[in-house]
């Protein structure tokens, strides 16, 4: 049931990434405005928790790889014409370094699961016309920090694919959330003895005053998939922290 450019019925939606952090928290939000939702991580255990945490039978895992083509195409073949796909998946192991002795070998996931990743989604999702593709970039691409180079370059180059794939792929809408800090388990795969020091002095910074829950993301992007006159765009969910 549609009015006024806006989708109040969601459909089916595939989550990349919905097995923890913000695509769980996307995939919660989903089911409770009645879809019918598709988790996909790598690990089985993390999408078989994820399914037990969310607790309704409208939810479904595919265990898939994003960075490899097969897998991908795999995905749509069991999924079927879907209403939705969002994708979260990123993995930072390696991606952080300074430029001068970055281990390409060691980093390159960070691209070949965000930036190929995506690329990959976009050819192969099967999305019913006038659905939605929405892409996670990040802060970093504003607000880079030393040794964050790979990170802020990925996440820029995710929305300029976004406003590609809002031309080429239409009336499938195509759409970016950048997310700023928010608290999620990606914060304990980077190696900072000081981590929660840090996200207090960031809390204490941005003028919303504290970090950001998976819960704020998740209310961003339902906003998006619903809002059929969005497309190409980069909704920013990051406390503020671009203007600091
Ligand atoms: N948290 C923040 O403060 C923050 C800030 C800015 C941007 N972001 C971005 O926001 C997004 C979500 O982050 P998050 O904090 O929710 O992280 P998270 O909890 O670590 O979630 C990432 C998910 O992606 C999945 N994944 C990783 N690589 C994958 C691959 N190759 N194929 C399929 N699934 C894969 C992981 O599951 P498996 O390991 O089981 O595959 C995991 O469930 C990321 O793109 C991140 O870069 C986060």
């Amino acid at each position: 049931m549609t009015h006024n450019g806006f989708d109040e019925e969601l459909g089916r939606a595939v989550v990349i990434g919905g097995g923890s952090g913000m695509g769980l928290a996307i995939a919660d939000a989903l089911l409770a405005a009645g879809s019918e939702v598709i988790v996909v991580g790598r690990s089985q255990e993390r999408l078989a928790d994820a399914v037990r945490e969310l607790g309704d039978g409208r939810v479904t895992a595919i265990a898939a790889d994003i960075s490899d083509e097969a897998q991908v195409a795999r995905i749509f073949d069991e999924s079927g014409v879907v209403d939705h796909v969002i994708t979260t998946a990123a993995d930072p192991t390696g991606a952080y370094g300074p430029v001068r002795d970055f281990d390409f070998a060691h980093g390159r996931g960070f691209v070949e699961t965000k930036l190929v990743g995506s690329m990959l989604l976009a050819k192969h999702a099967r999305i019913r016309s006038g659905g939605s593709f929405t892409l996670t970039s990040g802060i970093a691409a504003y607000r880079p920090s030393v040794g964050g180079a790979m990170v802020a370059a990925v996440n820029a180059a995710l929305e300029g694919l976004a406003r590609a794939l809002a031309i080429e792929l239409g009336p499938t809408r195509v759409n970016v959330v950048s997310p700023g800090w928010v608290e999620t388990k990606i914060w304990d795969k980077l190696a900072w003895n000081d981590k929660d020091e840090r996200l207090r002095a960031m809390a204490e910074r941005l003028p919303a005053g504290r970090l950001g829950q998976p819960e704020d993301v998740a209310a961003a992007v339902l906003s998006l998939l619903r809002n059929r006159f969005i497309t190409g765009a980069v909704l920013h969910v990051d406390g503020g922290h671009r203007l600091v």
